[in-house]
């Protein structure tokens, strides 16, 4: 496998996209190489190693969405892209529709990785639709690499405007509570609900996080703690179960997570513990807030019970790391995600602004807006409630 590893000081995190040094510090854990190769931060061994893989192999990126290597919806769609773009670079085929043929192939390969996020099939059909017009190989090829660049760097302007939405919308010196990892390592860099509390950190809406662990896989406190730690932004770790007495005791503000996909009537898949939040946010009067690009909204799905739901292995339940945690060949149920009604959602910050019930309007307006390139130019049917 032509795979190199390599562990990098940490101001090498602070890369653009293409490679070139940034002066703002946006982490991008993921980047196109020059050389036609992909550089991504291997997030199952943070926080401990900070470890890059470099591969021009497009199965080494499949593989590490499905092992999350790489993780987070918009993230694993710019990975996606990216492996695409590279499959096309190594093969030699001449034949413009057998190379097409070929790439659909490997586009169904990659997008059947994890089923749960929609930015993954999303990414690879913008890719394939891009590429349809090539008149030859070597067109499709260059399209390919320039659009999986451009879906990466839309990625990360999105977050930054979807940052802007939402730190608007909290109160002077807020505590905010965040549920899995929703930042800089979830997306093509900055993230969404961190995206909100770093622009809110940045304009003195924000006080203090209050982050869940997220169990099984520790995303919160592996990943979350980790970019709040770089960041210099005061927060606290929670186990899972202790939110329900954080937001009873009054210490927090508003509750702002991610979504892997969010359904026309403003249905959220989320993380696994999502919806429960949720609940526990109502019931205390703490308004709760989903950020995410309008990639992730798939207008296509009437409500939350046609999203698939990715069901993983019982191990990461009953064993931690490669230690047991319980009977040895103990069952689990292991849903890496659940539904949150769209009853408990106050609002969904987009980078085009913010929509509010009813969200069948709502979301068909931002995914409808000018700024958007994605895949799902419906006609506009009645004014929504939008605030941009
Ligand atoms: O299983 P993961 O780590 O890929 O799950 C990630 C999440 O659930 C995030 O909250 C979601 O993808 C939004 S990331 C901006």
């Amino acid at each position: 496998m032509r795979v190199k590893v390599r562990l990098l000081h940490r101001e090498k995190f602070f890369y653009a996209c293409g490679g070139e040094k940034t002066t703002d510090k946006t982490l991008v854990p993921i980047e196109w190489l020059a050389e036609g190769k992909v550089r991504f931060l291997d997030q199952t061994l943070l926080p401990h190693q900070e470890t890059w893989v470099e591969t021009a192999d497009y199965q080494v990126v499949a593989e590490a969405i499905r092992r999350l290597q790489v993780r987070g919806a918009p993230l694993i769609g710019v990975a996606a892209a990216y492996g695409l773009a590279l499959a096309a670079l190594a093969t030699n085929e001449t034949d413009l529709t057998r190379f097409q043929s070929h790439l659909r192939a490997t586009a169904d390969e990659l997008a059947a990785t994890r089923p749960t996020a929609v930015n993954l099939a999303w990414a690879l059909e913008r890719m394939l639709r891009t590429a349809q017009p090539a008149t030859n190989t070597a067109d499709a090829r260059s399209i390919l690499v320039e659009e999986a660049r451009r879906i990466h760097e839309e990625d990360i302007e999105a977050n930054k405007r979807i940052g802007a939405h939402g730190a608007a919308l909290l109160r002077e010196q807020s505590t905010v509570l965040t549920h899995c990892n929703a930042g800089a390592l979830a997306t093509g860099g900055y993230g969404t609900a961190l995206g909100v509390i770093r622009s809110a950190a940045a304009d003195s809406r924000l006080r203090h996080v209050i982050a869940t662990e997220t169990r099984p896989l520790l995303q919160g406190a592996r990943l979350t703690a980790w970019e709040l730690d770089r960041d210099g932004i005061s927060f606290d770790l929670i186990v899972d179960s202790a939110a329900g007495s954080v937001l009873r005791r009054g210490l927090v503000d508003a509750v702002i997570v991610g979504a892997d996909r969010i359904a026309a009537n403003g249905d959220v898949a989320n993380k696994i513990g999502t919806y429960q939040l949720a609940v526990l946010a109502r019931e205390n009067k703490v308004p709760f807030y989903v950020a995410a690009p309008t990639s992730t909204i798939d207008l296509s799905m009437r409500s939350g019970d046609d999203i698939p739901i990715e069901e993983r292995s019982p191990g990461e339940v009953t064993s931690l790391r490669g230690i047991d945690l319980a009977p040895v060949g103990g069952n689990a149920l292991n849903p890496a995600f659940d539904v949150t009604p769209n009853t408990l959602v106050d609002a969904i910050i987009t980078e085009n602004g913010v929509a509010r019930a009813p969200y069948e309007e709502s979301l068909r307006s931002v995914c409808e807006s000018l700024h958007h390139r994605g895949s799902r130019p419906q006609p506009r049917e009645r004014k929504a409630s939008v605030r941009g």
